[in-house]
């Protein structure tokens, strides 16, 4: 297997996976939040116009879901060991609309898909950080405006956040890793393609192949909480092995 030190420009994806043994649910698994809801209840612009309170009491709930009961787990902390460890560039992409891999410390972090603890004023359009309920009676700090708050996520049909910055990184990326992620949606899907047309190795570390072949150069499977610090910290397996 590849160690991870010996590259200069490492880039990781992670997805909804990563946060799962912190007890937030992913979309596409079963029980997942996609089988509850309909996407066009809840997570496109025409949804909000439509029923901004349904759309509201949906995050509200994820929001007061992750402040009450998440904690990041051993695979958000691996990861912000590794940032802290090594010397060359590393940038970690989310999909995740939580903050675990902040609170384990990751620093060098972009969220495409927004943040739940921010809201975007539909005035103004300026993001701001949130850690209440958001109801279509909440009035807006920046334009003292009734309802102009929304919850700063990206949804269907949305342009993803930093594209730009992430398209400029991954072209320089030598190791791309994926971790947790159904490679469902794009443009996000296609970041390892990106990474590998610029000569990246490309990895990825997951519960289970996602489809019957792994398009990637690696692949481990198994919980994030057990093979991301397999594959960061790999002198610490081996201790582990020697034991
Ligand atoms: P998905 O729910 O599509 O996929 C989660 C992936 O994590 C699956 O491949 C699971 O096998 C894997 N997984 C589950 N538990 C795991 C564990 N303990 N350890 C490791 N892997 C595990 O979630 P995403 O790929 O993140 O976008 O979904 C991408 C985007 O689709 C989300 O950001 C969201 C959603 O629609 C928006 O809301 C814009």
């Amino acid at each position: 297997m590849l160690n991870p030190y010996d590259f200069n420009s490492v880039v990781v994806l992670t997805g909804a996976g990563i946060s799962a043994e912190s007890g937030l649910k992913t979309f596409r698994d079963s029980g997942g939040l996609w089988e509850g809801h309909s996407i066009e209840e809840v997570a496109t612009p025409n949804a909000f116009n439509r029923n901004p309170d349904l759309v509201h009491t949906f995050y509200n709930l994820r929001r007061k879901q992750l402040l009450d009961e998440a904690a990041p787990n051993t695979a958000h902390m691996a990861l912000a060991d590794f940032e802290k460890n090594f010397e060359g560039n590393f940038t970690l992409i989310t999909q995740n609309v939580d903050n675990l891999h902040e609170q384990a410390g990751s620093q060098n972090i972009f969220h495409m898909h927004g943040e739940l603890l921010k809201a975007r004023c539909l005035e103004c359009r300026q993001s701001i950080d949130w850690d209440q309920k958001l109801e279509t009676s909440t009035v807006s700090p920046c334009c003292n405006i009734k309802g102009s708050l929304r919850p700063d996520i990206v949804w269907f049909g949305e342009i993803p956040m930093h594209m730009k910055q992430i398209e400029q990184i991954l072209e320089q990326c030598d190791l791309f890793v994926s971790i947790g992620t159904s490679g469902q949606v794009y443009p996000a899907a296609g970041f390892m393609q990106m990474a590998s047309f610029a000569g990246a190795k490309t990895v990825e570390l997951n519960l289970e192949a996602c489809g019957r072949y792994s398009r990637f150069d690696h692949a481990i499977y198994g919980p994030a909480t057990k093979i991301v610090r397999q594959f960061f910290d790999p002198a610490s397996e081996e201790k582990v092995n020697q034991q």
